[in-house]
């Protein structure tokens, strides 16, 4: 018996106004038609300056993630802390490790910012993915945009992580 040849995936930073277009026309799939969630919460103001990345599959966009600064850390941290997003991927390519490696994207350029840590407002259906990645839950759960959700976070480095000022 042979194989199945893997599709090649690459995840790529959005960069031009095409590729967010890309990008907000997956969520549209994902999130407005899918998950039936309002269009007037699915766009937000934060579009324009996050950083976005697109997963494709032989050349096409099947997948994104956006990753957005907090202006404070959460409750009970310091430092700086960033808020990953929008995880979305077409239900025809999902678990195939998509998501893991969008999500493993958005942590890359997270800590090439010298974030703290990471948190998100994961689905409670998509907990498990999310526990897998190492986020941990946070908080109860609550409801947005009428879909049950719970708070998650993950350290990038160690709470007492002091940078070397030689560095
Ligand atoms: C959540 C989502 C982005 C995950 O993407 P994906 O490409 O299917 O995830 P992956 O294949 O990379 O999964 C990585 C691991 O998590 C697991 N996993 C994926 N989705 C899961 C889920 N809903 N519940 C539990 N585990 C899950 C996979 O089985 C895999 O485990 P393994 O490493 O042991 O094989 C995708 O399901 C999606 O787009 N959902 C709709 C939009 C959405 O709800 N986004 C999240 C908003 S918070």
């Amino acid at each position: 018996m042979t194989a199945e040849p893997q599709p090649k995936v690459e995840i790529q930073p959005v960069k031009t106004p095409g590729d967010l277009h890309a990008a907000l026309a997956i969520r549209e799939v994902v999130f407005i038609e899918e998950q039936q969630v309002p269009a007037d919460i699915e766009r937000d103001d934060e579009d324009p300056t996050a950083f976005h990345v697109l997963a494709f599959v032989d050349g096409h966009a099947i997948g994104t993630g956006r990753l957005v600064e907090r202006r404070e850390p959460p409750e009970g941290e310091a430092g700086r802390w960033g808020h990953v997003g929008r995880m979305a991927v077409l239900v025809s390519h999902r678990k195939q490790g998509i998501g893991r490696r969008i999500l493993e994207a958005l942590e890359a350029e997270a800590r090439a910012r010298g974030l703290d840590g990471l948190v998100l407002h994961a689905q409670v259906y998509a907990h498990g993915f999310y526990k897998k990645m190492g986020y941990e839950d946070w908080g109860t759960i609550f409801e947005e945009a009428g879909i049950p959700h719970i708070q998650m976070r993950k350290r990038l480095r160690p709470a007492d992580f002091e940078p070397d000022p030689a560095a």
